[in-house]
């Protein structure tokens, strides 16, 4: 099967029903994008499909052929708005166990790229299928603040 990745075709030996997650990180070894629930629910595995927000755990390989897939090792060399993110991550200390962040930051990245000014509502609700056990969400909304800033 070949899959666009990080603007790189790779062919990989893959199931048609495979969850992308697990050809991320077993096959193409971009191990940045985690596992937390396996059920959509947490946010953890979220890369992004032709740019918009993706849960890879729940994404079965046959769906995204063709399409460009773009995980949080391709946006951090190739995306202006997840590198203002991750400066602003870092300026708020905002990782603490730091398992849930490459989901965080990929779903903050869709989010300044749709709506480059977002409201303290419209982070809340773009951001609220991601789950911190950390509890980091206050200063994950301080940091995307600031990255819209210093984009703007
Ligand atoms: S692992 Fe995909 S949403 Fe939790
Ligand atoms: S930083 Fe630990 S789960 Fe979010």
């Amino acid at each position: 099967m070949k899959l666009m990745i990080n603007g790189q075709e790779q062919e990989l030996d893959l199931a048609p029903d495979m969850p992308l997650l697990w050809a991320l990180r077993d096959h193409a070894h971009l191990t940045g994008t985690k596992f937390g629930c396996g059920m959509a629910q947490c946010g953890a595995c979220t890369v992004h499909i032709d740019g918009q927000a993706t849960r890879a755990c729940i994404t079965p390989v046959s769906s995204v052929e063709g399409k460009s897939i773009t995980t949080i090792e391709g946006a951090s060399k190739d995306s202006k708005v997840t590198q203002a993110l991750q400066a602003a991550w870092l300026a708020n200390n905002v990782p603490q166990c730091g398992y849930c962040q490459s989901g965080q930051l990929m779903s903050a990245t869709a989010l300044l790229t749709q709506k480059p000014k977002p409201s303290d509502e419209e982070i809340n609700s773009f951001m609220s299928g991601n789950i911190c056990r950390c509890a980091t969400y206050q200063s994950i909304k301080t940091a995307i603040k600031q990255a819209a800033a210093s984009l703007a």
